[in-house]
């Protein structure tokens, strides 16, 4: 039996053909652009998923039985506004989770509404990436189109309902709305209230590995595979979760992916009293903390493509002196699309302090990877503030590729990084969630012990952890000082 597992990423939607034994058969990568309207807007086509989806399946299937396809399972990108009207059509581009368009609502519902109702509707507060606050900007900005919305989901949903007809989300993703009662996995009424929609509009709510349904017959036929079980799929992160293995209590995985984050597993619900890292449920259906850095390898793929004009990154990356690390007088804010956790300001933008007559490409690059780094880092300060001491934690990621990038960051974070067989974490993870959906395996717990391990670890280097403190003792007050400069170059 096959199983396909895709991964609806912002850069590219990713498709992995896996077996039930777990070993990977064949992958596709299918990339599509990312349309900035306006300085810190994000938006993105759901056509093109579709259709990255639609040609992605038959290519990753070149040489296979179609036929012996058993279950798919779909894991995306989070919080994106996906509007349909009566007749199904799209009504809008999707307005996407690191657009920062929505400060007015998102200070409207953090203050109006308040975040002790919000965390006690939701387990969250509001942020200007989540879904909620995109809705009342639509219906402040957009009237017209808001009326014309019949059905409300997400990206990954969006593929589901294409493969199925069947309009579902599952508790990780529906996390990120800012509509979901966490606590007690069902919408808040009081929430859909606020934001003036209904029951409706919403999907139907399924853990992650339960079957919404079946691939239908027309679709089938045109992918050339058979009406296969479709999983609800989870949320990118939840699923790269289930992908790397961190599951049940206390487990810590790392994305270096566009955005960057730190997602702690629990089997129990519970939430960071400062709400600087999200409470959302898990794909495993237990729950998780997270704190999300917008800007990751992103950050990464800008200097290289955008500002090098240079295609090889290996190429770039070698040309770093590593007696530089821990000693580098450049920094850089990567706050490319603004920031979320743990700062949540939508002005906050890229910034490079230190650049000298002599300053190299070397160095700006290897400012980038340390950046990154620390502002990683500030979300594990937050953990450890409310008492989880993270001492190792799995990595996944495109930027988890670089072995220089996890040698800083384990140096950075003085953190032991694990690196799963499967670097591929959502498109595994959810390849994953649809073998337990089709009852390959009795659960998730069950799956991971068959089909996870270990490929390599990499420890914390004494010497450059110490250089690396003084460092990023350097970094933290850069944002404070800049923090009012901001919003006076912005006015
Ligand atoms: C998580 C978040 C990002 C996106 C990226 O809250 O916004 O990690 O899911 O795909």
């Amino acid at each position: 039996m096959l199983y396909i597992g895709i991964d609806l990423g912002t850069s590219a939607t990713k498709l992995l053909l896996v077996n039930k034994t777990g070993e990977i058969l064949n992958s596709v990568s299918k990339e599509y652009p990312i349309i900035y309207p306006k300085s810190g807007w994000s938006e993105q086509n759901p056509e093109e998923w579709w259709n990255a989806v639609k040609t992605g399946i038959p290519e990753l299937l070149k040489g296979f039985n179609g036929k012996e396809v058993n279950g798919i399972g779909v894991a995306g990108q989070m919080h994106g506004l996906v509007v349909l009207d009566e007749s199904d059509n799209i009504i809008r581009n999707v307005i996407l989770w690191n657009d920062g368009r929505t400060s007015k609502e998102t200070e409207y519902l953090n203050t109006v509404i308040g975040k002790d109702k919000l965390s006690e509707y939701t387990a969250n507060i509001s942020f200007a990436g989540f879904t909620a606050p995109k809705i009342l900007w639509m219906k402040e900005n957009e009237p017209e189109n808001f009326k014309r919305i019949i059905k409300i989901m997400l990206p990954k949903d969006y593929i589901n309902y294409k493969l199925t007809g069947v309009h579902a989300c599952d508790y990780s993703d529906a996390s990120g709305m800012l509509l979901l009662d966490v606590k007690n996995k069902c919408w808040s009424q009081k929430m859909l209230d606020v934001c003036s929609i209904n029951n409706e509009q919403m999907p139907e709510l399924f853990e992650s590995y339960e079957v919404i349904g079946n691939v239908k017959k027309d679709i089938a036929d045109e992918l050339g595979i058979s009406t296969a079980k479709v999983v609800a799929g989870a949320g990118d992160n939840a699923a790269a979760a289930i992908g790397t293995g961190t599951l049940g209590n206390g487990k810590c995985n790392i994305s270096l992916g566009t955005s960057g984050t730190v997602f702690i597993s629990s089997d129990k619900f519970g939430v960071d009293e400062n709400n600087a890292l999200h409470s959302f449920c898990h794909a495993d259906s237990g729950y998780h903390l997270m704190g999300c850095i917008l800007s990751a390898a992103s950050c990464h793929k800008w200097i290289c493509d955008k500002i090098f004009a240079e295609t090889d990154y290996n190429k770039l990356e070698q040309e770093i002196d590593t007696a530089l690390l821990g000693k580098n007088e450049l920094y850089f804010l990567p706050y490319l699309m603004g920031e979320r956790s743990p700062i949540n300001d939508t002005d906050a933008t890229g910034v490079f302090i230190g650049l000298r007559p002599d300053t190299t490409r070397s160095q700006m690059l290897l400012a980038v990877l340390e950046g990154v780094s620390f502002a990683i880092r500030d979300n594990i300060e937050v953990a450890k503030s409310i008492g989880i001491d993270i001492k190792t934690s799995y990595i996944c990621g495109g930027g988890a590729k670089s072995k220089l990038w996890r040698k800083i960051l384990s140096a950075i974070l003085n953190i032991e990084l694990q690196i799963p067989n499967a670097e591929e974490g959502p498109g595994y993870g959810s390849a994953m969630l649809s073998m337990v959906g089709a009852n390959e395996y009795k659960n998730i717990n069950e799956c991971a012990e068959k089909l996870l391990s270990l490929k390599d670890t990499v420890s914390p280097e004494k010497e450059l952890v110490n250089l690396y403190e003084e460092r990023y003792n350097k970094f933290k007050k850069i944002y404070p000082a800049v923090k009012e400069l901001y919003k006076n170059i912005k006015e």
